[in-house]
């Protein structure tokens, strides 16, 4: 198996860490058999990624052999974001070239130098990756990692701006909106949640991000898993 270094991680903060662990136990809860989830949002910026990111080391750390499928082939910031590269110097081979029938699945999932946590990243560029996503082989390559993994999440583009989270989400066995605190409306996020029940999605709930608390001694932003929007 081909490995990539992730250079640059920061610490969770201790919100996130409880957060994290919060959603964690609440997954858990949510099903025995829920072990693939999408994480989703209404719109870009939600922090989808950093929520999938967070959630991947959470449940490394836990113990969970996790794998994290980055799913937004449009807009990826993986290995930007964390300076992850290669340890072959090679480029990635992904989601997108498996998808494609370009690569096979055993040459794009990663080792990472977090333990227990392993990556399938975007790989080439594809100018219109929606129906990459209701091809056969995509169903196929998560029965595959279904097998290997404890756990999986796919980080999927906003369900507002294409449809790939809709086709994505019921080939899963959950989904999760994550809402940023003040920047959606409640209309938008029911939208999205019924978008999803209407694709035959498993809505497990939402995750109510970027949260300022006035009186956290800690104070900036910190995400927590709301049952607020639960239906
Ligand atoms: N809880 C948070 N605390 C601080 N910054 C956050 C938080 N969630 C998201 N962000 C920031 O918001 C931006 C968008 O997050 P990202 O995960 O890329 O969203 P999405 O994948 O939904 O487009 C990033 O710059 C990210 O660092
Ligand atoms: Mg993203």
């Amino acid at each position: 198996m081909r490995s990539i270094t992730i250079s640059d991680l920061k610490e969770p903060s201790y919100e996130m860490n409880e957060s994290m662990n919060v959603l964690r136990t609440n997954v858990s809860y949510s099903g025995e058999g829920v072990k693939l989830v999408a994480i989703t949002s209404v719109d870009e910026n939600a922090g989808k990624s950093l929520i999938s990111f967070e959630m991947m080391r959470n449940y490394a750390a836990a113990g969970y052999k996790v794998l994290l499928i980055d799913a937004d082939l449009r807009k990826s910031v993986f290995s930007a974001r964390y300076g992850a590269t290669a340890d072959d110097s090679q480029k990635f081979i992904g989601l997108a070239d498996v998808l494609s029938g370009q690569g096979e699945i055993n040459d794009a999932v990663y080792k990472t130098n977090i333990p227990n946590a392993y990556v399938l990243p975007i790989g080439s560029y594809v100018q219109n990756p929606t129906p990459l996503f209701s091809g056969k082989i995509f169903t196929a390559m998560l029965d595959v990692l279904r097998n290997t993994f404890d756990f999986i999440i796919i980080d999927t583009p906003p369900l507002g701006r294409v449809i790939d989270a809709a086709i994505i989400a019921p080939n899963c066995n959950g989904s999760i909106i994550v809402v940023s605190a003040n920047e959606v409306d409640y209309r938008q996020v029911n939208d999205a949640k019924n978008q999803l029940l209407r694709v035959g999605a498993n809505v497990l709930g939402c995750v109510l991000n970027k949260v300022v608390e006035e009186n956290s001694r800690y104070g900036g932003h910190y995400s927590r898993y709301g049952s607020e929007y639960r239906y």
